[in-house]
């Protein structure tokens, strides 16, 4: 077992940087069209545990993935950080927040939930593990058309080729380690409502988004007194359907964490 991750450094080293976490089923290559739009921000992409580059976890749990992230930022002597995260990559910020709350120089909550899986959620997530372990192949692929916007999905085939071609290749131990790991993380409610209000935050929600409700997003947003950033014309991957417009809001809270008097 190894507790190792990956992280990748882009453009100009500058503390804090700003750490992507990523959706699931994808790995840390789902920001690759959003660098390009964050000039002038030091960005830092990482791979869950058994996607990209990281090798996968026996221990399971987003606390763990938390875990290794704050030590390995550590290792590099980082102890502050905005953290902004996609769906699950927002769960993962929220551990880390819960488990490093020091850490936190502005927290990015996109198309994501502090809410813990109902149970016809964790109940779908195990009979998609069933399946992988059973040997069945490309679960991922039939993801596609729900992580995107109509409007994407209508006009933009280069955007939903890509992102098949990233769900083509999600590997089945990274598969069953995240859903695993989502189904048993708690509600994470409190830890917003314990963040302190000098500490920059966004909630984003796609306005097509077909995975995250207007409420989930509210009800974040409620507990960091910031108002809710609707995307508009993207589905559930925000980022990656207008890096554009979603790496002018992420550098937006970032020049605000630079500016914030530390907590
Ligand atoms: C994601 O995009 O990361 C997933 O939709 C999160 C989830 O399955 O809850």
């Amino acid at each position: 077992m190894s507790s190792s991750i990956a992280i990748h450094t882009h453009g100009v080293w500058q503390a804090p940087p700003l750490v992507l976490l990523h959706a699931f089923p994808l790995d840390s290559r789902m920001w690759a069209p959003m660098i390009g739009h964050l000039d002038g921000v030091a960005v830092l992409t990482v791979d869950a545990p058994g996607f990209g580059s990281s090798p996968p976890r026996e221990e399971v749990g987003l606390e763990c993935y938390a875990r290794d992230l704050v030590a390995a930022l550590a290792a590099r002597g980082i102890e502050r950080a905005v953290l902004a995260g996609l769906s699950m990559g927002g769960y993962v910020a929220l551990a880390v927040a819960q488990q490093a709350p020091s850490l936190v120089a502005g927290l990015g909550l996109l198309n994501t939930k502090a809410s813990a899986d109902t149970e016809p959620a964790r109940a779908r997530r195990m009979a998609m593990v069933a399946a992988l372990e059973a040997g069945e192949q490309d679960l991922a692929l039939g993801m596609a058309d729900g992580l995107l916007g109509s409007l994407t999905r209508r006009t933009r085939p280069e955007v939903v080729a890509q992102v098949r071609h990233w769900l083509g290749q999600a590997a089945p131990a990274g598969l069953i380690w995240a859903q695993r790991s989502m189904a048993q993380r708690p509600d994470r409610a409190a830890v917003l409502a314990a963040l302190p209000s000098v500490i920059p935050a966004l909630v984003l929600h796609g306005a097509q988004d077909a995975l995250m409700t207007s409420q989930d997003a509210e009800a974040m947003a409620q507990l960091l007194r910031v108002p809710v950033t609707e995307a508009v014309g993207v589905g559930h991957l925000s980022a990656v359907e207008d890096p554009a417009q979603v790496a002018a809001e992420l550098a937006q809270l970032y020049r605000r964490a630079l500016r914030a008097p530390t907590g």
